[in-house]
């Protein structure tokens, strides 16, 4: 039997460059070799949102970047955090097992608490605790995860063993899977890819928008002028050409130190070198879009399949808690 892999991602809407190379290629990669199941972790959205107006429609848009990523539901399980109630139930049965000094430890709580002094509420603490539900109500075994996420999977190993010990054998203990991928920097050239901070590509922009988009990037301050040298290695359409024009990086960057490459059109090289990846997501998303039901009819399933697994684990959580 496969072994299976557990991943989730809050609702963030249109998915940028960054979260493709970072998470999301990694995440159709596994789907052969593991039995995948990715979530959209609406529930654990909610931890930092206040307004939620748009969650369903970042949903909607999420999972379309999904599949036009290569996410296909007949490998792998896609689907909605909420849609099935479950893990709420054992994040509640976990939260009894887990000491409050371990959640108080968690780097992630610690940040958050500093960004939204005003609004550190109860979830936000339990976060790596829902997290830990979602993970071993699938008895995952893989978590694909950013290096951030680290802290949270060792918390998922430490109530899956104590639950473990106190109850009987019951959940693997989970193990991170680093997705080895430098992080990728926005157009701003200082901080990492991210809608909020709005330095980011989209996956679905048109071809003529993606330019655009390049074409505002921070490049060599040095080069004020066409004739001046640039350094490469400080300049973050060098890297991006490291991604997705792996065979002329090289040339580029000699280019670029002797100022025969200019920068826009190192740019426009660079631009035309992501819209031919992308094309064929593009199609793929077109597709999908055009299918009105299809995203639904995608998540039903996904629910579904993951209700089989949630309520045989229940059932056995429950037995062995002494609840039934
Ligand atoms: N906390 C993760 C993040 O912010 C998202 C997440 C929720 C997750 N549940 C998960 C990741 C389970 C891996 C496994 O990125
Ligand atoms: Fe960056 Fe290319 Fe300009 Fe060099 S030529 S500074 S690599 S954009």
């Amino acid at each position: 039997m496969k072994r299976r892999v557990f991943s989730g991602a809050r609702p963030t809407g249109r998915q940028h460059l960054g979260n493709y190379l970072g998470a999301l290629q990694n995440w159709v990669s596994l789907q052969d070799e593991y039995d995948c199941i990715y979530c959209i972790v609406d529930v654990h959205a909610l931890t930092t949102l206040e307004d939620t107006s748009s969650l369903q429609e970042d949903i909607y848009e999420m999972v379309l970047d999904w599949l036009a990523a290569g996410l296909d539901p007949q490998k792998s399980i896609l689907f909605v955090q909420s849609h099935v109630p479950e893990v709420m139930e054992l994040h509640t049965l976990l939260s009894m097992i887990t000491p409050l000094g371990w959640l108080l430890r968690v780097p992630t709580f610690k940040e958050k608490v500093k960004i939204q002094p005003g609004n550190v509420n109860y979830g936000l603490v339990g976060y790596p605790v829902l997290q830990t539900a979602d993970i071993v109500l699938y008895k995952a075994e893989v978590v694909p995860v950013g290096e951030d996420q680290v802290p949270h999977i060792e918390l998922a190993r430490e109530i899956a063993r104590r639950f473990n010990n106190l109850f009987g054998d019951t959940f693997p203990e989970p193990q991170a899977k680093l997705t080895s991928f430098p992080m990728v920097l926005g157009l701003d050239g200082k901080e990492k890819m991210s809608k909020q901070l709005r330095n980011d590509i989209e996956i679905a922009l048109s071809p003529e928008e993606t330019l655009e988009r390049v074409m505002t990037a921070v490049t060599d301050p040095a080069r004020r002028y066409r004739n001046d040298p640039g350094h490469p290695e400080i300049c973050n359409i060098y890297r991006l050409h490291g991604h997705f024009n792996p065979e002329q990086v090289d040339d580029i960057a000699v280019q670029c130190r002797s100022a025969e490459i200019g920068c826009v059109d190192c740019k426009t090289l660079l631009a035309e070198k992501i819209n031919l990846a992308l094309k064929p997501f593009r199609e793929r998303r077109a597709a999908s879009a055009a299918k009105p039901k299809f995203v639904k009819e995608v998540l039903a399933d996904g629910a579904q399949r993951a209700s089989v697994i949630a309520k045989e684990t229940m059932r056995e959580v429950k037995q062995k808690m002494g609840l039934i």
